[in-house]
């Protein structure tokens, strides 16, 4: 390829040419500062410049006449930067996806072009665009962390791995998104009551479709790695030889405080907080947590799977020594319509919320008593002084603002 120029019109097309691969020389008797490291021949354009070029581009603005009828006399293509509607041939503008790429030309007006470019790439970038394949390719497994259940909490890079999946292997919490038709969807979520897939089941299940040449998404709630096994389900992919990707998610971890209106952390408040399963309760003989040590450390606690686990883990936390008095929140199906929040405290917790509706994030902690719950947000927004003494107790057990839909 030829560019003559050595502008920032010039400069643009050579870094393009260049991330496209290709060879590029460039003839211009002086380049711009900045300009890329490409072979640059310092003088003016001669005629037989373009001998041998496949792609001429014509970015000078002083010889682009010559450029272009040099061209015509050696039929070889030429774009014209200064004159699109003069030019034998033009640039699209395009956008990438992957393994997509979509050309834009717009009756040779370049800005146009640029704009629907735009639009055409966020839309493939959101996974509003059917990017399925039609034929068989290789297969691949990425493992993408959904969020804590709300579908507009998935990310973009995930939307966009499910538009151009074959097969969706769902968690039970994982957020319900549309999926193009002839999609194969397989539903593994481990759920407390009724039967469930074993973990070696799944992962069997990955490594057989991407075998088979199909682009499985394992879409998980939250993040992928926090208590959810994704490392096992990365490794069993390594194992096989696949191709395996991993998207982080937002964790019900931390989504489940902040959307209820709870800071894991305050300034002047806490500097810490701390992420456990109460999935095993204290005294379990596999489990791993020193609940004595999480009661010393202080900060916030943000409990996983306490379901009626909750008044052994708030008797643990007494035990080792954390006030009775400190609030505790039980935040349950955050971020989905249903969302609830009950406030309490650590004494409290064990009787008043014994029975954790499941799934449910508890947050331990003064941090509790900063919460502003969602319809108080914005003009009319209560102090949290005012908020907590209300929110605090039984009586406290209501639907929340939650996001409006
Ligand atoms: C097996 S863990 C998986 C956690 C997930 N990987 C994450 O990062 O959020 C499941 C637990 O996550 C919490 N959880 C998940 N989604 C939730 C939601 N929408 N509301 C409240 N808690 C949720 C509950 O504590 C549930 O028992």
């Amino acid at each position: 390829m030829l560019v003559v120029g050595g502008g920032a019109v010039a400069a643009r097309r050579v870094r393009s040419l260049l991330a496209a691969g290709a060879a590029v020389d460039v003839v211009s008797p002086e380049v711009a500062e900045g300009f890329p490291e490409v072979p640059v021949q310092r003088r003016t354009f001669r005629d037989g410049d373009v001998d041998g070029a496949w792609l001429v581009l014509a970015c000078s603005g002083v010889v682009d006449d010559a450029v272009a009828a040099a061209c015509e006399r050696s039929r070889t293509w030429c774009v014209r930067a200064d004159d699109a509607t003069r030019s034998p041939a033009w640039v699209p503008a395009v956008a990438r996806a992957d393994d997509v790429l979509v050309s834009v030309t717009a009756g040779r007006d370049p800005r146009r072009a640029v704009a629907l470019r735009d639009a055409v790439a966020l839309t493939l970038d959101t996974g509003g665009l059917p990017l399925r394949r039609t034929r068989p390719g290789p297969g691949s497994v990425a493992l993408v962390g959904g969020g804590p259940g709300d579908p507009d909490l998935l990310t973009v890079r995930g939307r966009r791995l499910l538009a151009g999946a074959d097969v969706v292997v769902r968690d039970r919490l994982a957020p319900q998104v549309p999926l193009p038709d002839g999609v194969e969807v397989i539903e593994v979520g481990k759920s407390p009551s009724g039967p469930s897939w074993s973990q070696r089941d799944i992962e069997q299940v990955l490594v057989d479709r991407a075998a088979q040449g199909r682009r499985v998404v394992r879409l998980k709630g939250g993040d992928v790695h926090v208590f959810a096994r994704g490392i096992e389900e990365v490794a069993a992919c390594v194992r096989a030889g696949l191709p395996v990707e991993v998207v982080p998610g937002i964790s019900s971890a931390l989504a489940g405080p902040t959307s209820a209106g709870i800071p894991v952390t305050a300034r002047g408040v806490n500097q810490s907080f701390t992420v456990v399963s109460a999935h095993l309760p204290p005294g379990d003989p596999a489990s791993t947590v020193d609940w004595d040590a999480l009661a010393r450390v202080g900060g916030t606690l943000v409990l996983l799977m306490a379901g009626d686990r909750l008044p052994a883990v708030c008797a643990a936390l007494l035990a080792g020594g954390r006030d009775p008095a400190t609030p505790v929140a039980v935040v349950s199906d955050a971020t989905l319509p249903a969302q609830s929040t009950s406030v309490t405290t650590l004494a409290g917790a064990g009787a008043e919320v014994g029975q954790v509706r499941a799934p449910a994030v508890v947050v331990v902690g003064e941090v509790v008593g900063e919460r502003i719950v969602p319809d108080a947000v914005g003009p009319d927004a209560v102090a949290p002084a005012a908020v907590v003494p209300d929110a605090v107790g039984p009586a406290a057990v209501a639907p929340d603002a939650g996001r409006p839909r």
